[in-house]
């Protein structure tokens, strides 16, 4: 039996498996599960030495050391990882949830409490601390905002949390950094950091805004993919377009939302963004996508443009 014991140490991955995967209520209980298994693991190593020491006692060599030594330095280091647990108090107190679904290519946005929906790009007041809450609908994604210090995973299933606080006005840049097919690098988010007033400015703009109704072809073609809020349009495959003409950048914050980089889109977004799930429409006639492209421009209310914030480089 005392022989089997060291054994047990190979049932340790398990638990560690469980440590690292995020749980639906967050950080905090992700550090329970740490600290769980962080106890296990200490117990099942004090055990083994403890034995390992009465044997070298019996024999009497200088044995011991070897079982005192390391014994020390994994309580030094325990109490200090419990040190840090132990004093763990989430965040919370968030002034603003945004929500971010990674699916392939691409991040939805949405504001459960402004009922604000965006895609690939979005909008954060400055100053205020911001709950991020991260979900996928297919594979495992990872995303980095090095400029908010942030790094998080999405993955089916849950959903993970962080809170961010931007410092500056700006554009705060974030990629996705999981290999997930062949437009991983296709994948970015921005997150255009306001300063309070303009935020506000924002929202109430955006909440008085009634997107006009869709062109035929837009409801024959493409409304089955397409939300535009308070029309006929409802799909939900692809990003709601309600608020499009106020993003800088589209396709998850890769290109600009000009006519040039969208007209080779809506003709063939296969083309630019290879595994896309948005079709190639090679048969529109010129009228038709004048049409689409004259829609497009005027969803988002007026009067607001944060091209100062942003200088989006042609890829
Ligand atoms: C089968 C579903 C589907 C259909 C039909 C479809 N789309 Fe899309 N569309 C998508 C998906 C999915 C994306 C997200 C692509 C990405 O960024 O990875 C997208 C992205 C877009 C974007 C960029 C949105 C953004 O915020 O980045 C525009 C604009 C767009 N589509 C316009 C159209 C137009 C116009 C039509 C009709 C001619 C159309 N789509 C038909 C699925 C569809």
């Amino acid at each position: 039996m005392r022989r089997l014991l060291p054994g047990l140490f190979l049932l340790l991955p398990a638990l560690a498996h469980q440590a690292t995967t995020y749980g639906e209520e967050g950080a905090g209980g992700n550090l329970t599960r740490v600290a769980v298994f962080t106890a296990v693991f200490l117990v099942a190593l004090f055990a083994t030495a403890w034995i390992g020491l009465r044997q070298a006692k019996k024999r009497g060599g200088r044995e011991v050391l070897w079982a005192v030594f390391p014994t020390v330095v994994v309580a030094v280091v325990g109490a200090m990882v419990g040190a840090a647990i132990w004093s763990y108090k989430p965040v919370g107190g968030a002034a603003l949830a945004l929500e971010l679904t990674a699916q392939r290519y691409w991040w939805g946005l949405a504001y459960p409490e402004l009922g604000m929906k965006s895609a690939g790009e979005g909008w954060i007041p400055v100053g205020a601390r911001v709950e991020i809450r991260a979900r996928s609908q297919d594979l495992f994604y990872s995303l980095s905002v090095p400029g908010l210090e942030l790094t998080m995973d999405a993955v089916p299933g849950q959903t993970t949390r962080a809170w961010v606080q931007a410092k500056k006005p700006g554009v705060y840049g974030g990629v996705q950094t999981e290999y997930v097919g062949p437009a991983t690098d296709k994948m970015r988010l921005r997150l255009l950091a306001l300063p309070s007033e303009r935020f506000q400015a924002l929202i109430t703009a955006v909440q008085n805004f009634t997107p006009p109704e869709p062109p035929e072809v837009f409801l024959s073609r493409c409304a089955a993919c397409h939300t535009v809020r308070g029309t006929k349009a409802q799909g939900t495959l692809g990003p709601d377009l309600t608020l499009f003409a106020l993003r800088t950048t589209f396709g998850s914050g890769v290109w600009p939302n000009r006519e040039a980089f969208l007209r080779p889109w809506i003709q063939n977004a296969p083309g630019m963004k290879p595994g896309v799930k948005m079709p190639a429409f090679p048969d529109l006639s010129e009228a038709e996508l004048k049409a689409l492209l004259a829609y497009l421009k005027r969803l988002g209310p007026e009067g607001l443009d944060f091209t100062d914030l942003i200088r989006v480089e042609e890829p």
